[in-house]
């Protein structure tokens, strides 16, 4: 089994491109499928041009591939990256995200596990924001956030951010430290890792007849938990899922 891994990211000055590219690695590492993608830049030129380190990424990185909703339909997973506004994700991410409506309420958002990482200028700069700002919209599609976490010493080794690896770029000139670039690493592995299990588990039941599991909602009732196949969860979908 081969699961589809969807890296996007938006990068101005290339230190989330550097953590994009780590975290594809790491997801493709086990095996998985992966799309590297940025957004499309909405800046003007004139923005561009007055700081020569983003004039240098756009122009170094205006062939690779730009994200799509498809790149959304396609993958089982997502990871994604934006360096931190004012505490919050890139109006380039967020523009690309709110064109994602239509899939929503299609329901065809739910259920995939996502990740996020980022950058900042300062090391207390609003990383941790930036990562629970974007991800209020995960929690709306009904995705399943996978969060580092401390499951690994790297996460401590990079600074011990357990929401999303992050830099703070004003603590390097040459970019995300080898620390970093292995926690990015081990989130995109961790990212395709659980998607695999996931994946696995939920074919072994469909092979298993689709069991579900049941509440005892009787007076007095203590609610077993077990198997009873009454379609309780999908009773609770059908309330749920948007647009229906
Ligand atoms: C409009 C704007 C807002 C920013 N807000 C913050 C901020 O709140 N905290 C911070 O530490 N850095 C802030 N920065 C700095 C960027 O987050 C930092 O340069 C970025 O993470 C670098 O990532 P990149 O090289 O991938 O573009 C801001 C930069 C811009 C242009």
């Amino acid at each position: 089994m081969t699961v589809k891994v969807a890296v996007i990211h938006y990068s101005a000055t290339g230190t989330v491109h550097a953590l994009a590219r780590a975290v594809a690695e790491g997801a493709a590492s086990t095996g998985a499928e992966v799309r590297l993608r940025r957004v499309a830049e909405l800046a003007p030129d004139s923005a561009i041009d007055r700081n020569p380190q983003w004039r240098q990424h756009a122009d170094a990185t205006a062939s690779m591939e730009e994200a799509s909703l498809e790149d959304l339909a396609w993958a089982d997973a997502f990871a994604f990256g934006t360096p931190s506004r004012f505490g919050a994700p890139a109006a380039q991410l967020k523009q690309f995200i709110d064109q994602a409506s239509g899939l929503w309420e299609e329901g065809r958002l739910a259920d995939k596990p996502v990740t996020v990482f980022t950058a900042a200028f300062n090391r207390h700069g609003g990383t941790e924001a930036t990562i629970l700002s974007l991800s209020n919209v995960f929690y709306h599609w009904g995705a399943l956030i996978v969060p580092p976490g401390y499951t690994d010493p790297i996460v401590f080794a990079a600074g011990g951010n357990p929401y999303g690896t992050s830099f703070a770029t004003g603590t390097s000139e040459d970019g995300p430290d080898a620390s970093t670039l292995a926690a990015a690493h081990y989130q995109g592995e961790r990212l395709a890792r659980t998607t695999l299990r996931l994946r696995a588990g939920t074919h072994a039941l469909a092979a298993a007849g689709g069991a579900e599991g049941s509440v005892d909602l009787a007076p007095g009732g203590a609610g077993n938990g077990k198997a009873a196949g009454s379609g309780a969860g999908s009773v609770l979908r059908a309330h749920t899922s948007p647009g229906r």
